[in-house]
């Protein structure tokens, strides 16, 4: 398979040290992790895959990422992004917005949202999904941003469980998309994202919520054994979804959200 990424390009229009390219892998997440100390001292490097066969998604689920989709794991060292640890789960709805701006400047004729914690969604169909993991000892910790996009891959191939729920960018433009310029557009949004959460966590926060689909809406979550439900109010300054129950406010630090 050739390369469908122009990887010099990539180096050279965006702030990244180091790219770490494979045609295939089992997932960038997972290659991130094991190269964890060396992608740290070229940071921001990135690890990114044609093709991923062991995708991981959130809570140990598989994440369908065939040819033609863009599967990447942005990898930052800790240090150099100054958020107190309570504040960090900012970072993957900032990534979520970053993915949002751009394919709603791609794709201008559609909606998109980001249904908290970490999806982004068009017609009620999930098109990216985002998972960050920190890895690392106290000195040497880093941050894996993995995301996941559908651009050209097309869910008419999926398996059914996932061809119901989801979407990609050319099944709904009905053309395909440079990914080199996709990759871009999101990594420089990423950045200004990034930045924005620690300069203007505000404005960052109150952006979230402008966008965030649940707000408003009656929903479920399930955390570990149990289950709550209540009116979205919105998300925290610390990524938590806050509930408005029969009993008061609830803060959900994580989740699944069940129904919505
Ligand atoms: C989710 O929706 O639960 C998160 C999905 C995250 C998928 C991306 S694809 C690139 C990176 N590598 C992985 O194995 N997972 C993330």
């Amino acid at each position: 398979m050739s390369c469908p990424f122009d990887l010099h390009r990539l180096l050279r229009e965006t702030s990244l040290q180091h790219v770490e390219y494979h045609p295939s892998l089992t997932s960038t997440n997972t290659l991130a992790a094991e190269l964890l100390e060396p992608l740290i001292a070229r940071s921001p490097a990135l690890v990114l895959a044609a093709e991923q066969t062991a995708g991981r998604g959130r809570r140990g689920n598989q994440w369908w990422s065939a040819a033609g989709s863009l599967t990447f794991s942005l990898v930052l060292r800790s240090l150099d992004l100054p958020l107190p640890p309570e504040r960090r789960p900012m970072v993957a709805i900032a990534a979520g917005l970053a993915v949002r701006d751009v394919l709603a400047s791609l794709a201008a004729n559609l909606e998109f949202s980001l249904k908290w914690p970490n999806d982004v969604l068009t017609n009620s169909r999930k098109i990216c999904g985002i998972l960050v993991e920190q890895h690392g000892n106290v000195d040497q910790q880093g941050l894996i941003i993995g995301i996941g996009v559908n651009v050209n891959n097309s869910l008419a191939e999926a398996p059914t469980d996932v061809s119901q729920r989801a979407t990609s960018l050319s099944d709904l433009q009905g053309q395909p998309f440079d990914l080199t310029d996709v990759l871009i557009r999101i990594l420089l949004q990423l950045d200004a994202r990034i930045s924005q959460l620690v300069s203007q966590p505000r404005l960052a926060l109150s952006e979230a919520n402008h966008h965030n689909v649940l707000n408003g809406r009656v929903v479920s979550i399930q955390t570990g054994d149990s289950r709550i439900s209540g009116t979205c109010a919105g998300i925290d300054e610390d990524g938590q979804l806050v509930l408005q129950t029969l009993n008061g406010l609830v803060r959900c630090p994580t989740g699944v959200v069940c129904e919505w």
